[in-house]
């Protein structure tokens, strides 16, 4: 395969700011993108584009003609009622892999979260960085989300031979804006990388992934992503005194944003109806 030719990665929830990021990198890569959200963008870019909710399979279907990599971003990327995240998040995660085997997409790459393991503490991952085999411990329903969607990837990696890679974002933005996300800051070109070694990576069957940038106080292992083939170029450092400049509130370890991993998801309660 060419660079110019890699192949057509179907991103859903490509509207949104992941997939802004990616869609943008991805084609520079020799990727032919194809879109796929409730929404479309004024400029979606040099991509192709579906209209369509992941909650119908005869519009993932029609989407996933062609395609030789899903990368899977569509959803609610925060705390929300569960009827909510029940519907868009878990239902909406199960359609995509369904629709994956049923049209014989060999490789779906799945955007899990941090949220997946919020509850651990901070104070235990000082010395040491927290692995992908620990046990879940989500902090929201939208983390119980995440884990069902590392759950499922793992189920039809197993059943069907499909190819699955889940990413624990961290957080991806153009810089960070906290002093947590310094921490978990994962860069828009760093997920460019990182989505692309994922998608070519050879012999992949089913792993789990952090999703962060080489940042210096990182807590994540990010040699499982390494393995695979990502090379981590931002540190978020770069904005270190910037954000402290900014940061309204005293560094107290016992608050919950400082506390856990998960930082502030710890304490959200989803909306009322
Ligand atoms: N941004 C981060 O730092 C971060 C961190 C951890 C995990 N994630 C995960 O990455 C993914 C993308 O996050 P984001 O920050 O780009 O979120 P976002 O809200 O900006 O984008 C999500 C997109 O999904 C689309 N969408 C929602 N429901 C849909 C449906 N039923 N059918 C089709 N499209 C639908 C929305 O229209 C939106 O464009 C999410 O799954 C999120 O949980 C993001």
């Amino acid at each position: 395969m060419s660079d110019q030719e890699r192949g057509r990665i179907l991103i859903t929830g490509a509207a949104g700011g992941v997939g802004t990021f990616l869609r943008a990198g991805l084609p520079e890569l020799g990727w032919a993108v194809r879109g796929f959200d409730l929404v479309t963008p004024p400029d979606p870019g040099p991509v192709e584009w579906r209209t369509g909710d992941v909650g119908d399979p005869a519009a993932l279907d029609a989407a996933m003609s062609g395609v030789d990599v899903v990368v899977h971003l569509a959803g609610i990327p925060v705390e929300d009622r569960f009827d909510r995240i029940l519907k868009t998040n878990i239902d909406g995660t199960y359609q995509v892999f369904d629709a994956a085997v049923r049209n014989d997409v060999p490789r779906v790459i799945t955007a899990s979260s941090n949220h997946a393991v919020g509850y651990y503490e901070r104070a235990d991952y000082q010395d040491t960085l927290i692995g992908t085999d620990v046990r879940p411990r989500p902090d929201t329903y939208y983390g119980v989300s995440k884990v069902f969607m590392e759950a499922i990837g793992s189920f039809y990696a197993d059943r069907h031979g499909l190819e699955v890679a889940c990413v624990r974002i961290g957080s991806c933005f153009q810089e960070p804006r906290s002093r947590r996300m310094l921490d978990t800051w994962l860069s828009p070109a760093d997920g460019v990388r990182l989505f692309h070694a994922l998608a070519t990576a050879p012999d992949l069957r089913y792993e789990i992934v952090y999703g962060l940038s080489a940042n210096k106080t990182a807590w994540w292992d990010l040699e499982p992503a390494r393995r695979l083939g990502y090379e981590p170029q931002d540190d978020s450092d770069a904005f270190a005194a910037k954000v402290e400049a900014l940061a309204t509130d005293s560094y107290d370890p016992e608050d919950p944003e400082y506390k856990y991993l998960g930082g502030r998801f710890t304490t959200h309660v989803p909306p009322e109806a």
